[in-house]
């Protein structure tokens, strides 16, 4: 066998013998490449006489042919059977059925008015519900705000058409969680201690309203109640729900028809980073409305007023949510963007407890 017969032999085993792509692409090299031995057979034609040249030069054009062909061929073999591998082991098979683990989460105002309940539960509240399609005496009248009062033009109302009146007067979509207190104090005995978490509608839209958004509604009616008892209440629950014992809050006198002495409660912030964070009194931010529950309210659900007495607030949920979670955009709560929701929702067994901490 010549020298080149004996060339060709060896490079088409080495080829053969290459076990993947990269190790085929080091024998090309090796063969082909500048300083391969196949390129480096080739120069010698140059210094070969023209006679030389004729005899050697096909044989040695014959091998680079040869090697060439071989690699493209492993080359082939190789990719074709990675390609098997991966078809093998990448199967989606479709008719298998879908997942059937957990896909959803819960949302925050969820878990928020899930960790209320749990909260009040402790200091003896109960929660109540009402309809969201609401009539006008529960949403206003009977809540000391009268067909001429001025606060009926401030809460953007959204009403139904004439023919679902009742009493001459047009139903309306709940714009706020008050109502509640009427169906209760007209179908319970006091003592009265409840919640009452739910949707309220205003006709209203900006990075901080949206036309449907959540309050809670507390209520407490006894005898001797008094401010002390409704400031008390306020901070033990807004010390539980942000979790810390340094809250601090401010009331500032203010108005509701529903209320008399009516106050506003703001919560104290300190900066941390150039962020509000809840606790210390650096700065204040309005969180909701209270006061004690007017006496006409108190009358026009049938209870005598030199009788029973109580307090009364209300709080956005979502503000709630936002504070203590972090979203500064109160729009996408309700765009269900599942990517929003699997940021912010919770676990389903995520469930809050006083013991476990309210917002585990
Ligand atoms: N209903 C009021 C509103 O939506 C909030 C409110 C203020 C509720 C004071 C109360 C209260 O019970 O005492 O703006």
């Amino acid at each position: 066998m010549s020298d080149i017969e004996s060339m060709t032999s060896d490079w088409l085993s080495r080829i053969e013998g290459a076990a993947d792509l990269g190790a085929l692409e080091a024998e090309r090299v090796a063969a082909l490449g500048k300083q391969g031995a196949v390129t480096q057979l080739l120069k010698t034609l140059g210094g070969m006489t023209p006679e030389q040249r004729q005899a050697e030069g096909p044989r040695i054009h014959g091998l680079r042919e040869k090697v060439s062909d071989a690699i493209a061929a492993r080359k082939a073999a190789l990719e074709a059977a990675e390609l098997d591998r991966r078809l093998a082991t990448e199967t989606l098979d479709m008719t298998l059925p879908i997942s059937t683990g957990a896909q959803g989460s819960v949302h925050p105002v969820s878990q928020v008015m899930d960790e209320l309940a749990e909260i009040f539960a402790d200091l003896g509240f109960s929660v109540a519900t009402g309809p969201e399609i609401e009539d006008d005496w529960r949403n206003f009248t009977a809540l000391n705000i009268p067909e001429s009062h001025p606060a009926r033009a401030m809460h953007d109302t959204f009403y139904f058409g004439e023919d679902k009146a009742k009493d001459g007067k047009r139903m309306l979509l709940r714009t706020h969680t008050s109502p509640v207190q009427i169906r209760t104090m007209t179908s319970q005995e006091p003592p009265i201690y409840i919640i009452a978490p739910g949707r309220t509608y205003r006709s209203d839209s900006d990075a901080t309203h949206t036309p449907m958004f959540h309050q809670v509604e507390g209520l407490v009616i006894d005898k001797g109640i008094h401010l002390g008892h409704l400031k008390w209440t306020l901070e033990t629950f807004l010390k539980a729900y942000f979790e810390r014992d340094d809250i601090v809050l401010r009331l500032r006198p203010s108005y509701f028809p529903f209320t008399e002495p009516s106050v506003e409660v703001d919560v104290g912030f300190t900066m941390q980073n150039g962020r509000r964070v809840l606790g210390g009194s650096d700065g204040w931010m309005e969180l909701l409305g209270s006061g004690m529950v007017h006496p006409r309210v108190i009358a026009a659900c049938g209870l005598d007023p030199n009788v029973w007495q109580g307090f009364a607030f209300g709080c956005g949920i979502d503000r709630l949510a936002m504070l203590k979670y972090g979203m500064d955009d109160l729009r996408a709560f309700f765009d269900a963007d599942l990517r929003w929701l699997r940021h912010y929702g919770f676990r389903s067994l995520d469930v809050p407890t006083l013991s476990g901490g309210v917002g585990a």
